[in-house]
């Protein structure tokens, strides 16, 4: 016996060994703990050395008892650590892959092993469950609880980690994954996306090969700049919209993130999804608990529409805020005026507001700071005091003018950045976050507030507090956060770096909490100069994201199509510009995919322009609940062909929302062939009328024909797109009567 192993080896460890011996020997069995949702089965298993494995993820058995025989099918090589599908993989014992744990115990040693302890799990309701697992190092007083909470008719499993311990002194954890998976399959094929600013959703498919492929992210404000946490596997080959295996997964967290897909010596795959550990060795107390953020997953044999499907049910159900409610539709003044206005520019926009038809005006950036006016970006981040020279009157007197035109007001705030021409950076300098000695470096003309501060937290959530006691008729926050962390310093943090950026998120969520728990439902659009910070962690807080800054129609069909994957149109704000060369029929088409809004001069558009938005308006809130709460089916991908297609449908499959659009102009592209559409009822029988018709035009959809179901999902129907209608709104409206005739 070597000497370190020797050191290891102390009294308790002897002890703890004896106990486990004992317990094998009056309890040698497999405990197999199956978590089932509706078609989808994890399973995992302590072996009788009480090593917590999973066995099995796929699709749920129709007789439970038949898990426990599923690992003596597989013939693989031999698993020289017996750890290689760890349903948490310690480091520093056996385990000779990726670990989801590691740490440095009070004592300095840094290897840890975690035996199953015991399990139970709670009915939360009819539909949700949760199962703990209880693992306990049997050397150390060091222990992980496993959280599974799943929810049964979604086919959603969250997983999370509460990480304790009691020895003589602080443990430093050195990674801390949420999740540690394993599947099973001949091939897998990743799906990720990757980004910039005005490029977000990115999608790239590939297989993967041994070794460790990472996602992550270091951007530690908006985070998802370059890449989001979202992503997809299909197992043996590349899913298709309703065909194949596929995994959807997530991180609710809105920090820095890692993700890592191992495929292992025996040729399977471990995904270990959490926050990353880059700069982050966390320091756990005696008795303090560290928490992991949630890692969501949904499993589909169907495809990859169906995960989506069940994964934007689940969203809506359970985790955006107010996912069965009402959004406003509304009118921005960012891209109509951008810094550029005052407080009769704004009494036009409110009367256009009214005009257009819209529920709400949004002020956007620019109506703040006084010494450091913000006119441009370089100055007044952190003075959220109203520009007396912009808006002599303020807030309080825009929002009342606001309800005197019969609309809604909301405002834009950036609360955690500060640009160093502003009177808080003088006052706070402690509060900013740069290093003491080196140079500031900026993005955006501005740095970020060390929301690891309870002071700098109390200041942030002041800003909105304020706001609403000055107007509590205020009706909407957009929430800006367009830099990401350079020089990662926190002045309160002082000997403690290492827990900054898993600190500031905590400290943006403690904000977020506050803000939730006294305007529990206050629409709030998250923002990241783009999409740079859509996850469900920050959802859970907001009702709306916006995905990009690009608005350019053509584009914005390919990132709202990417972004469906994995969030419901309801949380997608999609806004009409000048982007583009498109008409305004495309534009507001297009927009109508989500939650509708504008940003366009109204007082500038020409009649029909005008009375055809007027019209969309009227329109959209006919069929908004068909968008916001229906079925999407993904139709026509627009990656793949010269057009893209995708529709709505509502629960009981009485009316559908088809639209379509023409993705490529070259060679007369036009809709060659039916399309076929998905979510019907086959016996029913549809009426098929084309809407949001430019005015003066004249629409080829025979609105007196019936359709079955069943013809229109196996035949299909062409929405005749071509160059002269390039974006075309079916609604699909089942007829009830009983003279319905066929064809
Ligand atoms: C970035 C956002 O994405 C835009 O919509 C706009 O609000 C600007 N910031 C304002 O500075």
């Amino acid at each position: 016996m070597n000497q370190i192993f020797k050191s290891v080896l102390s009294q308790s460890f002897i002890l703890s060994l004896l106990t486990l011996a004992a317990a094998n020997q009056s309890n040698a069995q497999n405990i197999t703990i199956p978590i089932e949702t509706s078609h989808q089965a994890l399973v995992l298993q302590a072996d009788e050395n009480k090593n917590l494995k999973n066995i099995y993820l796929g699709k749920k058995l129709a007789d439970p008892k038949e898990y426990d025989f599923i690992k003596s099918r597989y013939k693989q090589t031999e698993d020289y650590s017996g750890l290689l599908n760890s349903a948490y993989t310690p480091s520093g014992s056996r385990n000779l892959m990726e670990p989801a744990i590691s740490v440095i115990h009070a004592d300095g040693n840094m290897s840890l092993d975690l035996r199953y302890i015991s399990h139970k799990t709670i009915r939360l309701n009819d539909n949700v469950s949760l199962l703990t697992v209880l693992l306990k190092d049997p050397v150390y007083n060091f222990e992980v609880t496993l959280y599974y909470k799943s929810y049964h008719k979604e086919d959603v499993i969250e997983q999370w980690n509460v990480i304790r311990h009691h020895e003589k002194g602080n443990v430093t954890l050195q990674k801390f994954a949420s999740a540690n998976l394993n599947l099973q399959a001949q091939s897998f094929w990743l799906k990720q996306f990757h980004g910039d600013w005005a490029k977000e959703m990115q999608p790239e498919e590939s297989k993967l090969t041994h070794g460790i492929k990472t996602l992550d992210t270091k951007l530690g404000t908006r985070a998802n700049l370059f890449m989001p946490s979202v992503f997809m596997v299909s197992l043996d080959k590349p899913a298709t919209e309703d065909e194949g295996n596929v995994l959807y997964g997530a991180l609710e967290w809105s920090g820095n993130f890692k993700i890592d897909f191992e495929v292992d010596f025996q040729d399977n795959l471990r995904i270990i999804a959490g926050m990353n550990n880059y700069a982050s060795p966390y320091i756990l107390k005696p008795g303090e608990e560290f928490t992991t953020p949630a890692f969501l997953f949904t499993l589909s044999d169907k495809g990859k529409g169906e995960a989506s499907r069940k994964l934007q049910n689940w969203a809506r159900n359970y985790k955006l805020l107010d996912g069965k409610g009402n959004r406003l539709t509304l009118l921005n003044n960012w891209e109509a005026t951008y810094f550029d206005f005052n407080e009769q520019k704004l009494s036009g926009l409110l009367k256009d507001t009214k005009k257009l038809g819209v529920d709400l005006f949004l002020l956007d950036d620019g109506w703040f700071g006084n010494k450091h006016p913000r006119n441009d970006d370089h100055a007044g981040l952190g003075d959220w005091q109203e520009n007396r020279r912009k808006l002599p009157n303020g807030i309080t007197s825009l929002v009342k003018e606001a309800g005197a035109d019969g609309v809604k007001f909301g405002i834009w705030i950036e609360p955690e950045m500060v640009n160093p021409k502003s009177d808080l950076y003088t006052k706070h300098p402690d509060w900013v976050i740069k290093q003491p000695d080196r140079e500031e470096h900026y993005f955006r003309n501005q740095l970020v507030l060390d929301l690891s501060n309870p002071k700098v937290q109390d200041f942030v959530y002041g800003i909105v507090d304020s706001l609403f006691i000055k107007a509590p008729s205020l009706a909407y926050i957009k929430w800006d956060c367009n830099a990401v962390i350079y020089n990662a310093y926190s002045a309160h943090l002082k000997n403690n770096q290492s827990q900054f950026y898993i600190d500031y998120v905590h400290g943006l969520y403690k904000v977020l909490e506050r803000i939730r728990a006294k305007y529990p439902v206050v629409p709030m659009m998250l923002c990241s100069g783009g999409g740079g910070r859509v996850d469900y962690g920050a959802l859970k807080y907001f009702t709306e994201f916006w995905p990009s800054d690009n608005t350019d129609p053509v584009e914005r069909i390919f990132i709202q199509w990417d972004y469906s994957y994995f969030y419901p149109a309801i949380a997608s704000s999609n806004h009409v510009t000048d982007w583009g060369k498109q008409p305004v029929k495309f534009r507001t088409d297009v927009a109508m995919m989500g939650k509708l809004g504008f940003d366009i001069v109204v007082s500038e558009l020409k009649e029909n322009d005008l009375k055809f938005c007027q019209d969309a308006v009227s329109t959209y809130n006919t069929l908004k609940n068909v968008i916001w709460q229906g079925d999407q089916y993904r139709l026509v991908n627009p990656h793949e062909q010269n057009m893209a297609s995708l529709m709505y449908v509502d629960s009981t499959k009485s009316t559908a929302v088809m639209f379509n659009y023409l993705v490529n102009y070259r060679y007369g592209e036009s809709s060659k062939t039916p399309i076929r559409l998905k979510g019907l009822d086959p016996a029913k029988k549809y009426r098929i009328q084309e809407i949001n018709i430019y005015p003066g035009t004249k629409s080829p959809v025979q609105s007196e024909k019936l359709f079955s179901g069943d013809f229109l999902m196996n035949i299909g129907f062409n929405p005749e797109v071509n160059t002269t209608r390039t974006s075309v709104i079916l609604k699909i409206t089942a007829d009830l009567s009983k003279a319905a005739n066929t064809l």
